[in-house]
């Protein structure tokens, strides 16, 4: 980083195991609190701040879970579409990112190619974060980190913590000093079977740090992991952790977490017969899963949004499936993104 230039979130790659495990229970924190002390009970950082919030793509729980945190945290998000402002259309996205960052206190953008969120970092006066770009998507990970941590360790806050005159600072002391991230990680086998597109990146440049190992099963012509990604992962020496195969049964077997997401990323709509024709028996299934051999107790988490042809309703729906309190998680992790960047920085 520049000297003075503001901290970017552009994907988990950039940050260390510790701060990403920091990062986790900062969000649990703000979850056990709004849910359990209030509204009133948490850190009012972004006060007086203000966020603009830039998709060129469109959004469900990015959206919702950014306005609603930027609110809840006390500050005034901007949502501004493609309709509102032309990224990079009529004006260059250095300009775009020069004029907006001179008027607001942090930037979250959702772009097409990952260039467009690096040239809005490298020109914003303020911090950005990238809420979805096609190599990396760092607020979704985060949101799959703390619900396999929730899934993986007893959190038992004890009724007095609640009562504590300083509860929020209370709160996230009991957390920090009892939630191990890295314990309910490490050693997990997580196996996706699907494309090698933005949410596996992030996985693989993310999970394998933290001690666990990803398998990862794509069709011939879809298992090219981006060099850019590998670059980060050779760098990591995380390359013994990651394995890729052609065969979800492969990579399916002893699993503890199974995961996948559409075949079809945004802006690949006019592939869509030849990607659906590629991943033929890829469709995870109760079947599938159970007779190649994943652990008794596999879990499955989505990203979302969900087509029926990556994952049946059996699983999508079924016992295993952590996918909306995984999708709710997005809330309070980018919460903790924004406190952390845009409430706790200040502007030289
Ligand atoms: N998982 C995710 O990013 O969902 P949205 O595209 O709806 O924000
Ligand atoms: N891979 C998907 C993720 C959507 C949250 C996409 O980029 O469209």
């Amino acid at each position: 980083r520049r000297a003075g230039a503001p901290p970017h979130f552009i994907t988990l790659a950039d940050l260390t195991p510790a701060e990403i495990e920091k990062l986790v229970r900062e969000a649990l924190a703000f979850k056990l609190l709004l849910k359990r002390a209030g509204p009133n009970s948490v850190v009012q950082s972004l006060k007086n701040r203000s966020t603009a919030l830039i998709f060129s793509k469109r959004s469900t729980r990015t959206r919702v879970a950014s306005e609603t945190s930027a609110i809840t945290l006390g500050g005034t998000p901007m949502f501004l579409g493609s309709q509102d402002i032309q990224l990079g259309v009529n004006e260059t996205l250095e300009d775009s990112a020069r004029v907006i960052s001179s008027m607001v206190d942090g930037i979250m953008a959702r772009v097409g190619a990952h260039s467009e969120i690096e040239t809005l970092a490298q020109y914003s006066a303020v911090p950005v974060v990238n809420a979805l770009s096609d190599l990396y998507h760092p607020t979704q990970i985060l949101a799959d980190i703390l619900t396999l941590v929730e899934t993986y360790s007893t959190i038992k806050v004890p009724e007095e913590v609640f009562n504590e005159p300083k509860v929020h600072t209370a709160v996230r002391k009991w957390v920090h000093d009892n939630v191990d991230v890295g314990a309910a990680l490490k050693d997990k086998k997580v196996a996706w079977v699907g494309d090698t597109n933005n949410i596996i990146n992030e996985i693989i440049v993310t999970l394998p740090r933290l001690g666990s190992t990803v398998s990862v099963a794509s069709p011939k012509g879809y298992d090219k992991v981006d060099p850019r990604v590998w670059e980060r992962i050779t760098s990591a020496g995380t390359e013994s952790k990651i394995q890729l195969t052609n065969s979800p049964a492969e990579a399916l077997k002893d699993a503890d977490v199974v995961v996948t997401d559409t075949w079809i990323s945004m802006g690949q709509e006019d592939e869509k017969a030849a990607r659906i024709a590629a991943f033929a028996g890829y469709q995870l299934t109760n079947e599938l899963i159970t007779g190649s051999g994943a652990k008794p107790d596999w879990k499955f988490l989505h990203c979302l949004p969900r087509k029926q042809e990556e994952v049946n309703d059996e699983v999508f729906y079924g016992d295993r499936s952590l996918v909306f309190p995984e999708a709710e998680n997005r809330k309070w992790t980018i919460m903790a993104v924004f406190d952390a960047y845009f409430g706790r920085w200040h502007r030289a």
